[in-house]
């Protein structure tokens, strides 16, 4: 099921969300699996449990957008407990559509998690992959990638984003 994805500002969003508790249930599973459906409809590689409205510590992601069944990732509970290197390029986020700029980030992290069944694993990754865990575990701490750009170009979205909910376009 394609599930609605809920836009800045919506406080959703800028709250730190829940520990995830119960595992290996049909509900987390479904969960997961319209999360991924719901980011595949968006053409995202990455999409928070806030971003559908729901305060929980789980993502979904998948840099290959649906092509290669190996490369989707959940994690519930991450924390990112390696950060190296530097990274500069462009991100975006579903719940900030039409909106891009550069972001810095680390070249490589790797994150602790649980999976569905609530089994603890560690794993690695580079350039776009470590961009979408670094962006993803923000969204779980109610930080949206704009809050990393300078005050000037983050209140210029901010404003923007304004106009267009006056002119009832958001
Ligand atoms: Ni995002």
């Amino acid at each position: 099921m394609v599930l609605s994805i809920v836009k800045y500002p919506d406080p959703v969003l800028t709250t730190p969300a829940r520990v995830v508790e119960n595992f290996a249930t049909h509900e987390l599973r479904q969960l997961v699996a319209n999360m991924f459906e719901s980011m595949y409809a968006a053409n995202g590689v990455g999409l928070a449990a806030p971003q559908i409205g729901l305060s929980r510590r789980l993502t979904v992601i998948d840099c290959s957008v649906g092509e290669d069944p190996a490369q989707q990732l959940v994690l519930a509970n991450p924390e990112i407990i390696r950060r190296e290197g530097k990274q500069t390029g462009e991100e975006g986020c579903l719940s900030i559509p039409g909106f891009r700029a550069d972001v810095v980030r680390a070249m490589t992290v790797t994150v602790r998690a649980q999976n569905v069944d609530g089994e603890w694993f560690e794993t690695s990754g580079s350039e776009l992959l470590a961009r979408a865990i670094q962006h993803e575990t923000d969204h779980l701490n109610g930080i949206l990638f704009i809050s990393h750009l300078s005050t000037l170009k983050r209140d210029l979205i901010k404003r923007k984003i304004r106009k267009l909910q006056k002119d009832g376009e958001w």
